[in-house]
This record gives structure tokens, sequence and C-alpha cells, in this order.
């Protein structure tokens, strides 16, 4: 098992009742799962995604990632489980500024600690995922001068540096075209097959055409879904 969520709960003040962004969640990821979530706006898809990733802490349940709760991890065992095991693709821009594409791409080799950066920065790796997502005419650019699908597919690399087991994505096609969508589908559907789980998570209905178990959810409740609802 890779990642573990049981009887998760997330609930925000929101008038006098708590608001639960996610309701009652449980879900399980193997080694080459990849599956899909997708929902309405507003309906707890970041939300999970960032309790999966141990960036935002449930209100109830409980996410084992490699068989380690992080619930009983310290900021620090859970910083280092979730930038050497994990890539997670935000919703949001996520480049560094002042950083070039390929150095953006190469930074989860930086942030690792000292004794696991042995040998020289994964250059070839780095612009190997970059020829993958196409981006690699612009490894010397800056993300200021890219377009948002350019910046996408950049993140989408990165958080592919490090070949994690688990790799979390909050639509990551959100801002791609159907071309561009596929090619990060196959890719996905690729690492899914080298033993990789991936959770994915759209707004849009087409990665259910991906994937090997999706579902929907609505008013943070999930439930399996064999097609678009
Ligand atoms: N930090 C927060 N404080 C209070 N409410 C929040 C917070 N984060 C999210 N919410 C609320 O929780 C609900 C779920 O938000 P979330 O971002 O998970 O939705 P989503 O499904 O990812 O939506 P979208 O498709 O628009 O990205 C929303 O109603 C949102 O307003
Ligand atoms: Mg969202």
């Amino acid at each position: 098992m890779i990642l573990e969520i049981c009887t998760l709960s997330k609930t925000y003040p929101r008038g006098r009742a708590p608001f639960f962004a996610v309701r009652d969640v449980s879900l399980s990821l193997d080694a080459g799962d990849f599956v899909c979530i997708a929902g309405p706006s507003g309906s707890g898809k970041s939300t999970l995604l960032g309790i999966a990733a141990g960036l935002i802490s449930p209100t109830h349940g409980r996410v084992c990632f490699q068989g380690q709760d992080y619930g009983r991890l310290s900021d620090d065992a859970l910083s280092a489980l979730r930038n050497q095991g994990m890539g997670y693709i935000m919703q949001g821009p996520s480049l560094l500024p002042n950083f070039t594409v390929l150095q953006n791409v190469l930074l989860p080799y930086y942030v690792l600690p000292r004794g696991r950066r042995t040998g020289a920065a994964p250059v070839a790796r780095a612009s190997l995922l970059l020829e993958q997502v196409g981006m690699l005419p612009l490894a010397s650019q800056y993300p200021a001068e890219l377009s948002g699908g350019e910046l996408r597919r950049v993140a989408i690399a990165r958080a592919l540096l490090l070949a994690p087991g688990l790799v979390i994505a909050d639509e990551p096609t959100g801002d791609l075209d159907e071309g561009h969508t596929e090619e990060i589908m196959r890719l996905f559907s690729g690492i899914a097959r080298e033993g990789a789980a991936l959770l994915v998570v759209t707004h849009d209905a087409s990665p259910f055409r991906y994937g090997n178990r999706s579902y929907y959810l609505e008013a943070g409740v999930l439930t399996a879904s064999s097609s678009p609802p």
C-alpha cells in the first residue's frame, strides 16, 4: 500500500455549524494505481489532495504514506517524507521566478539532504522530463516569460524529477489543450506502469478516460464512479 486515507474529514468554521470541506473519505492507492477524482468547484478536491500530501491537517481521520502515519510524524519528518517520496503538482502557480525552467525542475534535487545529493545534479533526467512535456526548447527561460500551460508543464516535470512513489496532481491539465492533455496523461500512465501511484484531480470529466479508478467528489463526499456523472 502506498497511500492510505481512512475516514478523513476536514471542517472549517463557517457560520454557526462547522462546514465540511471533506466528509468521511476513505481511499487507498497501491503501486501502479492511477486514480482520478472529478467534481465541481468548491467540492473539496484541493483540500483532499492537500491532506493527502500532508500539507493540510485533517479534523478527523488518518493518512499513511508508505506505512507512515502523518499524525505521528514531526514537521521535519513529514517535510522530508514529502520532498523525497512525493511529487506534488499544486493547482496554482508554483515555480520560483528567479530560477530558469531547468533550475526549477532541478529544485527537488537541491532540497535533498546533503547525504542524498550524491554526484552531479541530474541535468540529463531534468532535460528528458522537459522534453517529455515539450518544454526542453524553453529550458533557459524564466517563468515570467512562459504561458500558463507552459508553467504547468514545467511544474509537472519538476514533480517527477526524483521518480517519486506517489504523484499528487491538482488539475494538472486545467490550462492545457487537448493535445498536451493527452501527452501528460500518457506520461502519467507510463509512470503508473513503472510502479508509482497517481492521485489526479480535475474539474472536467476528460480524465475519466485515463487511469484505472475514477471517483466523484461532491460537497466533500467521495463516491466511486465508472463514468463521468
Ligand atoms: N482555508 C480555508 N478556510 C475556510 N474554507 C476553506 C479553506 N480552504 C477551502 N475552503 C472551502 O472548502 C471548500 C472546498 O475547497 P477546495 O479548494 O478544496 O475546492 P475544490 O474542489 O478544489 O475547488 P476548485 O475546483 O475551484 O479548485 C470550498 O467551499 C472552500 O471555500
Ligand atoms: Mg481546487
